[in-house]
């Protein structure tokens, strides 16, 4: 059976070695290493890529990332499929099993990345569903690791939504043990269940997650603050949401009560504006570029990870990974 990629604690055992080989196979690249840039664990394979949703970052750096590694993007749009309109879900991941290497997939609801998992042949990476965003939490924590020697040490705050995002950030900082403090607005909390997973390896890996209300008590003395929109895609008919999110803006204000080496991320796309103003997006301590920069890297190595293991597994020990 092969292994999937639904939630980013599905990678919980080799979490922190996927994304110090993405540092590090990035850094050989940038260097125009020959092994890094020959190696080409998916020659011969296509990958396909489904979109319910919109997409850049995810689009791109899938399509740029599996070239990279000898592979075959193929990207394929929900309108342009018979997905959801005369065949099911389980149908469409059998069929695509036959022809590819493995499966991407961002959709709505998170019940049919899990429908595609189970009926496929090949690995699926989620790429977005309403409850999980885990390529995107890999490229986040890539982008801590980059930036800060002692993350354990750190403390990441979030403001905003309880929601996708959320919920793989959290995950990946307690598989790291980096304190996590959250602010949302009452009614907008993130999902019990994936609290209680991070409850459960915070205590394993010795670090601290704390609910707020408090936007500026989340971010007190915290080294990260992270936002995201108040209204991710799918709710675009939920407009009376944002009267919650009075006081969650990222902003000049806001950013003064942090440790003074403080660092904004988001996920893109970002509304500014409404949860982060133009001051913080373009301040020097904004990594949200690297963070996008980042999809890339992390999911190559999380294709590579997935699909050949074994060449992984040889590329690490190439690079003086354990
Ligand atoms: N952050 C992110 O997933 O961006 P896209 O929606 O552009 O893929
Ligand atoms: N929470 C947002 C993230 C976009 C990358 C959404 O789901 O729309």
């Amino acid at each position: 059976m092969p292994q999937h990629l639904l939630a980013i604690d599905d990678v919980e055992e080799d979490f922190e070695k996927i994304l110090r080989w993405a540092i590090e196979f990035k850094r050989l690249w940038k260097q125009s290493d020959e092994v890094a840039m020959n190696f080409m664990p998916l020659d011969t394979l296509a990958i396909g890529s489904i979109y319910e949703k919109p997409s850049t970052r995810t689009r791109v750096s899938f399509e740029v990332g599996i070239n990279r590694l000898g592979g075959y993007p193929l990207t394929l749009l929900k309108n342009d499929i018979q997905l959801g309109k005369s065949e099911t879900v389980g149908d469409t991941s059998q069929v695509l099993s036959r022809f590819l290497g493995g499966m991407t997939y961002r959709c709505f609801s998170h019940d049919d990345v899990t429908e595609l998992a189970a009926n496929a042949d090949v690995p699926v990476i989620n790429a977005l569903s309403d409850k999980h965003h885990p390529c995107q939490a890999a490229a986040d924590l890539m982008t801590v690791l980059e930036h800060f020697d002692e993350p354990s040490e750190i403390t990441v705050a979030w403001v905003g939504d309880g929601n996708n995002v959320l919920h793989d950030l959290m995950l990946a900082c307690a598989m790291l043990g980096i304190d996590i403090n959250y602010a949302v607005p009452e009614g907008y909390e993130p999902d019990e269940e994936i609290v209680e997973r991070t409850m459960a390896l915070a205590e394993k890996n010795g670090c601290k997650v704390t609910m707020m209300h408090d936007p500026i008590e989340a971010v007190s003395d915290a080294h990260v603050v992270y936002t995201d929109v108040f209204i991710s895609m799918g709710e675009e008919h939920m407009n009376d949401k944002v009267e919650a999110f009075d006081g969650f803006q990222v902003n000049e204000e806001m950013v003064s009560n942090m440790d003074e080496t403080w660092k904004f991320m988001h996920c893109l796309p970002a509304h500014r504006g409404d949860e982060v103003t133009n001051w913080v997006m373009d301040h020097k301590n904004s990594i949200v570029f690297d963070q996008a920069e980042n999809r890339m890297w992390a999911q190559m190595s999380l294709l590579a990870y997935f699909i050949n293991k074994g060449a992984w597994d040889a590329m690490g020990e190439f690079m003086g990974l354990d």
